[in-house]
């Protein structure tokens, strides 16, 4: 069986806000929320469907919590699990460095084994260089709270279906 989690900082607000509506929208009571700070690598290996809350902080790095955590993940195997990404980012504040963060999980767990799933349209956002880019694509659910909130519900229902057709 597929067992689904999603981890993200309970410490944060708007990546916070944004998990408890995909929550919502899952609306699946199999799906398990994970705080991302008291993370562990058994607790992670034991999902096999994940969805993960990665904000870009500090003008494109991680936040602390996934940047402490990436260590213990480097000796991951992830081959066989599916991972989705949500990211959020402030397009006109930071338009150089636009979901960095996402970008850089996206290629350390890539490089570990892991299917990406969950990629999204660039159309709708402007910016100059973001490192959640694959080819046109952004590497997850791009959430731009400062700008474009107003988005925010129905980027995360259609982002939310796309999901349950691309898990299981
Ligand atoms: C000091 C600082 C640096 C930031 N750097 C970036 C950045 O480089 N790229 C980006 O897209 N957003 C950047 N942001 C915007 C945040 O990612 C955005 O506000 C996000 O919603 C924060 O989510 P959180 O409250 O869950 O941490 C930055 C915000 C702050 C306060």
């Amino acid at each position: 069986m597929n067992k689904t989690a999603i981890i993200y900082s309970f410490n944060t607000k708007k990546t916070g806000k944004v998990a408890e509506k995909i929550i919502e929208a899952f609306n699946d009571d199999q799906l398990s929320s994970i705080n991302a700070e008291e993370l562990t690598e058994e607790l992670f290996t034991s999902y096999n469907q994940i969805i993960m809350g990665v904000a870009t902080w500090f003008d494109g790095e991680l936040p602390n919590h996934w940047d402490e955590f990436v260590p213990a993940l480097e000796d991951l195997d992830l081959s066989g699990k599916k991972i989705a990404l949500f990211g959020l980012g402030d397009q006109k504040g930071y338009p150089e460095n636009f979901l960095d963060g996402m970008g850089i999980m996206a290629q350390i767990l890539v490089g570990l084994g892991a299917t990406l799933v969950g990629f999204t349209s660039t159309q709708g956002y402007e910016f100059e260089s973001s490192r959640a880019l694959r080819g046109d694509m952004f590497t997850g659910l791009a959430i731009d709270y400062e700008n474009q909130g107003s988005l925010n519900k129905e980027r995360i229902a259609n982002w939310v279906e796309q999901l349950k057709r691309e898990f299981s």
